[in-house]
């Protein structure tokens, strides 16, 4: 078989059959160096057994093979637990806090075998310092300051761990291309070796990445699909943190993690339910709702703010990064027309206490009890939280999971909850329950005792 020769972009790993003065795929000017294109290898099938047909039912299934990590937090983002085999790809801001995570879920696997940490970012020095500082026992971790791939795969093959983690995945490199560390091929070749590793000897696999500019995990989204688990690292607020799956090949990507950043180290937050929450002697002012909001298996209760001002530019805008933009544009457009609202010629802001993402559609409704407060300057009554998913018509409809919102809601002080109570929803045995069918008779409710004093 003749070897072919190609030129590959340095940048981004694109590959032409002819040399280019510029890269068609990221611009990059002079990029483009000549590779061998090597033969595909032909090792795989053959050894893996991959191409034989067997009977389905005779293939051993995977469950059972879950590792504790030792982190209920980290168990329940992944699924469940540390898949054995599987490859899990965790992308984060620098300083949000990964290393320390890394440290404490190795210090903490509980599973027999060897550990193997490898470090591109860190001298073992500074991860000896953080392990104290953090006082995880290091005995069980090993430590290898190595970035050139052949040499890890060689220390993995005689220390055989059955937990590596690579931290980070963007300062690895291979002599097999011709790139910088962290530019894409050579973040592709080297993940594809580890993740092939660990799915062959059955061990886990963690690679660390840092976030990018353009917020994609580097070697952009294209490492996503080699690795079984993409989790991402996000700051909530000065201590939280979150983690959460954006691919699970072996569970859910609703559930979330929190944590907080301690001066020894990451600690779980277990009761969630009320981390997001102020608290305020006398009730919330104006523009504000409590709503209690699945995420994942748990409730967390919520609080959405809202504030209308004139717009300055005559055109009406909507500042909403903690809730999608068009979905406050549906609400306010729904009391414009069934309230008579006035909220045309007015800037909407939207927040989320505590800085995290809302998605759930429970949402809807105290949205637009918060938007009726804020245009109007009266506060929803204390000790009242909302749910309830508003459509285009005005009419509250139903929303999962109604008595372990309101249970959380009770156990947070807020026993009052009003939500859907057309035909077919739910009502809930726990604390003082107002059932509402359209969103006119929500702000009825919240609103007229007030408006009488
Ligand atoms: P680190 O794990 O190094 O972040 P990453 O690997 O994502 O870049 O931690 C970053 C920050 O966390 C660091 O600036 C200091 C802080 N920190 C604490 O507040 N408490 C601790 O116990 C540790 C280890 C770090
Ligand atoms: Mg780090």
């Amino acid at each position: 078989m003749r070897s072919k020769t190609l030129f590959e972009c340095t940048g981004c790993g694109h590959q032409e059959p002819k040399w280019l003065g510029r890269c068609p795929s990221c611009g990059k000017w002079n990029s483009f160096t000549e590779v061998a294109s090597a033969p595909l290898p032909a090792r795989s099938a053959a050894r893996d057994g991959k191409g034989t047909a067997i009977p389905l039912s005779s293939i051993e299934t995977r469950e059972g093979m879950r590792l504790d990590t030792g982190i209920s937090e980290m168990n329940r983002v992944l699924g469940g637990g540390l898949m054995k085999g599987s490859s899990v790809l965790m992308g984060g801001d620098p300083g949000i806090g990964k290393s320390t995570l890394m440290l404490q879920l190795a210090a903490r696997l509980e599973a027999p075998g060897r550990i193997l940490y490898v470090s591109g970012e860190e001298s073992p020095g500074q991860l000896r310092m953080r392990a104290d500082r953090i006082s995880v026992s290091s005995e069980r971790i090993e430590v290898v300051s190595e970035t050139e791939l052949t040499a890890i795969m060689q220390t993995l093959e005689k220390v055989k761990p059955v937990l590596i983690i690579v931290d980070s995945i963007q300062t690895l490199y291979t002599r097999e291309v011709n790139a910088l560390p962290g530019t894409v091929n050579q973040v592709k070749v080297c993940a594809q070796e580890l993740v092939d590793w660990a799915r062959t000897r059955d061990a886990a696999l963690f690679l660390v990445a840092h976030v990018t500019k353009e917020g994609l995990i580097a070697g952009p989204k294209l490492i996503e699909h080699l690795v079984d688990t993409v989790v991402s690292f996000e700051q909530a607020s000065a201590e939280i943190r979150t983690l959460q799956a954006v691919k699970n090949r072996f569970g859910s990507v609703d559930e979330i993690g929190f944590f907080r950043m301690t001066d020894a180290g990451l600690a779980e937050v277990a009761d969630a339910t009320s981390l997001f929450l102020t608290r305020r002697d006398g009730g919330a002012p104006p523009g504000v709702a409590v709503a209690p909001v699945f995420e994942g298996s748990r409730v967390l209760l919520v609080e959405i703010q809202s504030l209308t001002v004139p717009a300055k530019s005559g055109i009406s805008r909507i500042y909403s990064d903690r809730i999608d933009g068009g979905r406050v544009a549906r609400v306010a457009a729904v009391l414009e027309k069934h309230l008579g609202l006035h909220l045309a010629e007015h800037d909407i802001y939207v927040n989320v206490a505590g800085g995290i993402r809302i998605t759930e559609v429970g949402v809807e409704l105290p949205l637009a009890l918060a938007l009726y407060s804020a245009r109007t300057g009266v506060a929803l009554p204390a000790a009242t939280a909302v749910t309830g998913e508003v459509s285009l018509t005005g009419e509250v409809r139903p929303v999962p999971g109604i008595e372990k919102r309101a249970r959380a809601c009770r156990d947070m002080g807020f026993p009052s909850l009003m939500g859907p109570g057309g035909h077919g929803a739910d009502r809930p045995e726990t604390g003082d329950w107002s059932g509402v069918e359209l969103v006119q008779e929500a702000v009825r409710l919240a609103f007229a005792p007030a408006a009488k004093d």
